[in-house]
């Protein structure tokens, strides 16, 4: 048996977050500048090396793998590689293979990820209204999503919905979005908007919505009570009592879940980032094309875990005088 991934803060690494595009059919104004330049296609892995990197990390025992992007279904030919990553959920060397999404190829994808052996996913949503759901994305169409929603649901995956909690945008749809959420069964976690990618401070500080103030508005309508369990993800979870409804948490700067850390992400490109809120990395893309040994490739996967550091420092009282991370979640998936 292979030793496991282990950081120097004896924390384990059981989860990848694998970037396979940078591309997307959106550009959320939170995520991506409008006129975008994506990188070459051949600084991207190919299918064959994202399958030999992220096979090292099951043998190196990594339980959860999941695929985001840019919007990871807009790669061509990616249904190949979750057949491909399926044949490790079927030896159970692998307990979950999932991703995140925006949705707008969903309709199209959905039975096939099914039969790949993906059980959950999660999709992006910040707006139930159209026009909204257009000013955010800059163009995106709400009902291709809202279809893509409804055959995944067809399909038999579960769907668990992310949005970026806005001020201004979408105060007002906390509860629109909550109900909408519980009467088709379906998860819901707010996400504190992160200061990454390259749109100007102002802006992003006065999207800033704390998840306090959130979670202050829902216990208006009734009690809230904390809840213990964990998914492997950043999220801590709240259940609304009068309905049984579950709400998830992500509050990377208002509280700081470091500490529990069982993840690295991987780019498009072949850089293990340790984490997301740090600039540190390491090169994965040399390793992989310069050696067919895989103890090499194992090699250089162990060296990077050793640099993780022991948390992130997202700040947004520093972020006008540092700068933001330059970094977009797109390259890096989230
Ligand atoms: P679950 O398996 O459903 O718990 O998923 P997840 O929350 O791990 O994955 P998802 O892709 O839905 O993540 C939602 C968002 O949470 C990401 O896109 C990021 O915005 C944020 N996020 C995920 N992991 C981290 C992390 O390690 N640090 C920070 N700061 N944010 C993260
Ligand atoms: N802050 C918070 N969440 C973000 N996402 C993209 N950019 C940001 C940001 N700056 C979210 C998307 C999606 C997930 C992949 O990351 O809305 O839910
Ligand atoms: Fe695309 Fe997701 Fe970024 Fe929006 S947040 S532009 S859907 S990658």
């Amino acid at each position: 048996m292979m030793t496991p991934l282990i950081d120097p803060f004896a924390r384990a690494i059981s989860y990848l977050r694998v970037s396979v595009t940078d591309r997307c059919d959106f550009r959320c104004v939170y995520c991506m500048s409008e006129n975008m330049t994506f990188l070459p296609k051949k600084d991207l892995l190919t299918l064959e090396e994202l399958d030999r990197l992220c096979s090292a990390f099951v043998r190196l025992g990594v339980k959860k793998l999941r695929i985001t992007g840019g919007e990871p279904l807009v790669r061509r030919d990616i249904l190949t590689f979750f057949n491909a990553m399926g044949r490790h959920l079927d030896s159970g060397a692998l307990q979950e293979l999932t991703l995140t999404t925006n949705g707008s190829q969903l309709e199209k994808y959905a039975t096939d990820l099914y039969a790949a052996g993906v059980r959950r996913i999660n999709v992006s949503l910040d707006t139930l209204d159209e026009a909204k759901f257009a000013q955010i994305t800059r163009w995106g169409k709400l009902p291709q999503v809202l279809r893509g929603i409804d055959a995944a649901q067809a399909a038999g995956l579960r769907v668990k919905i992310n949005t970026v909690a806005l001020k201004g945008f979408n105060e007002d749809e906390l509860f629109t979005l909550t109900d909408w959420c519980a009467s088709r069964d379906m998860d819901l976690t707010f996400i504190e908007v992160m200061p990454m990618g390259d749109i100007g401070n102002e802006d992003r500080i006065g999207q800033y919505w704390s998840l306090n103030d959130l979670r202050a508005r829902l216990a208006e309508r009734g009690t809230l009570t904390d809840l213990p369990d964990r998914t492997g993800g950043p999220a801590r979870y709240l259940r609304v009592d009068a309905t049984g409804q579950k709400i998830g948490l992500i509050t990377p700067l208002s509280h700081n879940f470091c500490e529990s850390c069982n993840r690295v992400r991987i780019t498009c490109t072949g850089e293990i980032y340790t984490c997301l809120g740090q600039e540190g990395h390491s090169d994965l893309r040399a390793p992989l094309r310069g050696s067919e040994a895989d103890l090499d490739l194992e090699n250089a996967i162990r060296a990077a875990i050793a640099l993780k550091p022991k948390g992130h420092d997202f700040d947004y009282s520093r972020q006008k005088v540092d700068g933001q991370v330059s970094r977009h979640m797109s390259h890096t998936g989230g």
